[in-house]
């Protein structure tokens, strides 16, 4: 039973006596790209509250990605006090923060931010990209980084604010990620966990060190980077002033949390052996966790630090969800997402014969273009709108199979996943992955996986839980499970094959276009 002021009362088996039990609660923070989403979890992994702030997404040129620092920071804190307001506020041990990755923060010597963040979707590091890749070497890079260059990565950024900014990289005191920055406003510690350090190409993954080398290739030094730290540790204390601000305890604990995906990984169960996530966000993922470090021989697949201690395998499509939104925002002019779909029912599955190429930043994994775009190919003057509204849907599909593909030609046995992300609500889409991967999707009984990773994490911190496996044996389970169909599955085999063809054919021309 629960009071208003969160007090928990719960009765001791065989005496039947009422006791007041003061359970301690945890703020997990998800730091998207279009938004900031804050939960309120208690230590039993019940959500008490859930709150969302949205900040602008700025494009300054095509293909480039940018947001305000300030403005995260502001959206957290306004989001914190709406999260908390009513409850008793001393319950709360700590926080965790799952952030967007590979986004470059400069702070001066003031610790005063230097210019906007540079998001992980920014494609304007194509020079910088095949210089590192070519140049260097992606055989160099990969001893030294487990992977290779992608032009949405922390390195390639700061060869290019090098190159076009040289006064301000002059002025760089601190380099950050972005939900380093939020802990970094938290505690006054400049902190980074290995998950999220693994995506700026400067971190010895293996190792979990920062690479001499790549610092040095950067023209930055380790001074100028972040401590670091696992996921679930804690890098310190609230700092007193923001702690009576929020009206939060002047102890509560902020843990050094972790990438999103990462983060989304812990939030549905995703650690130790062989696990696999699929994330439909803004960007598209399959997250393969892993005890042991590994790497794609082809660096098609990132291999990162896992925020369980381990590692993990990763392909990232830049526009998955976002897609669907583009479309139906942008183009249909609606936000009723799910009466687009209403007409796309059994009999069309698998028969599209509309396809459309989800490359609307330029694309990561695994084809690694930033001159690629989006297209639809295949209309006819019968074509309707929900026609294009299922190519969309199923595009994206396609192109997470493509990632897949990738991990299973690495001899990865992946027989079924979990299922994430704003895009895994949408019952239809979940269906079309399903089929168009042919394993079974589970989805989870809490969807919503960063926040939730991050607010578990900061039980492990805070010694609710031994470890993130135990936290995640105790508070993560499946809700439902989609099944492929064997008639679907064998209709969208033949779509995907078709769907292959495409970008080859097309990859010559896009170049050409910009
Ligand atoms: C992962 C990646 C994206 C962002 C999205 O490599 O770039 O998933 O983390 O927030």
């Amino acid at each position: 039973m629960e009071v208003p002021n969160g007090t928990m009362y719960n009765t001791k088996q065989g005496i039947g006596l009422w006791e007041v039990v003061h359970i301690r609660c945890y703020i997990g923070v998800d730091l998207g790209t279009s938004a900031v989403k804050l939960l309120l979890v208690d230590e039993q992994g019940r959500i008490e509250n859930k709150v969302t702030r949205e900040y602008p997404l700025s494009f300054p040129r095509p293909g480039w990605s940018e947001q305000n620092p300030a403005d995260w920071w502001q959206a957290v804190q306004q989001g914190i006090l709406a999260l908390t307001e009513g409850i008793d506020k001393s319950r709360i041990a700590g926080i965790g923060v799952g952030g967007q990755m590979h986004g470059l923060v400069a702070l001066d010597a003031d610790d005063e931010v230097i210019r906007p963040a540079i998001l992980w979707n920014d494609g304007r590091t194509g020079e910088e990209t095949a210089w590192l890749n070519e140049a260097f070497g992606r055989e160099k890079l990969s001893a030294l980084t487990a992977n290779i260059a992608f032009a949405g990565f922390t390195a390639p950024k700061l060869l290019w604010m090098r190159k076009h900014e040289p006064a301000l990289f002059a002025r760089i005191a601190k380099i950050m990620l972005p939900k380093d920055y939020i802990n970094y406003r938290l505690t006054g510690v400049h902190a980074c966990d290995y998950s999220d350090a693994s995506g700026m190409l400067l971190l010895d993954v293996a190792h979990r060190r920062w690479s001499e080398e790549m610092l040095a290739v950067c023209g930055v030094t380790e001074q100028q980077m972040p401590r670091l730290f696992e996921s679930y540790e804690v890098i310190g204390a609230l700092r007193a002033d923001v702690a009576d601000t929020l009206g939060l305890p002047r102890g509560c604990a902020v843990v050094a949390g972790a990438g999103d995906n990462a983060a989304a990984a812990i939030g549905t169960g995703t650690v130790g052996e062989g696990g696999c996530n699929i994330s439909l966000g803004t960007s598209g993922t399959v997250f393969i966790s892993s005890e042991h470090f590994r790497v794609d021989p082809n660096n098609a697949l990132h291999a990162f630090a896992h925020a369980d201690g381990g590692y993990h395998l990763m392909g990232c499509m830049l526009s998955a969800a976002s897609c669907n939104k583009w479309f139906c925002d942008e183009i249909l002019k609606t936000s009723d997402y799910a009466a687009e779909q209403v007409d796309i029912t059994d009999d069309r599955l698998g028969r599209n014969r509309v396809f459309f190429l989800p490359y609307l930043m330029g694309e990561r994994s695994p084809i690694n273009d930033t001159d690629a775009r989006g297209a639809f190919i295949g209309m006819s003057m019968d074509t309707t709108r929900s026609e294009l509204v299922q190519a969309v849907l199923e595009g994206v599909a396609f192109a997470i199979r493509d990632s897949f593909e990738v991990a299973r030609s690495l001899g990865l046995a992946i027989d079924r996943s979990r299922l994430c992300g704003g895009g895994a609500r949408s019952p239809l889409w979940r269906r079309i992955l399903a089929n168009v991967l042919n394993i079974p999707l589970e989805v989870p009984q809490t969807e919503e996986g960063p926040g939730y990773g991050g607010a578990m994490l900061a039980m492990v911190g805070t010694d609710a839980y031994a470890s993130v496996q135990a936290v995640c044996g105790a508070l993560t389970s499946v809700a439902d499970t989609v099944e492929p169909e064997p008639a679907l599955a064998a209709r969208y085999e033949d779509r995907y094959q078709r769907f292959r063809l495409i970008y080859p054919t097309m990859k010559a021309l896009f170049p050409k276009l910009q």
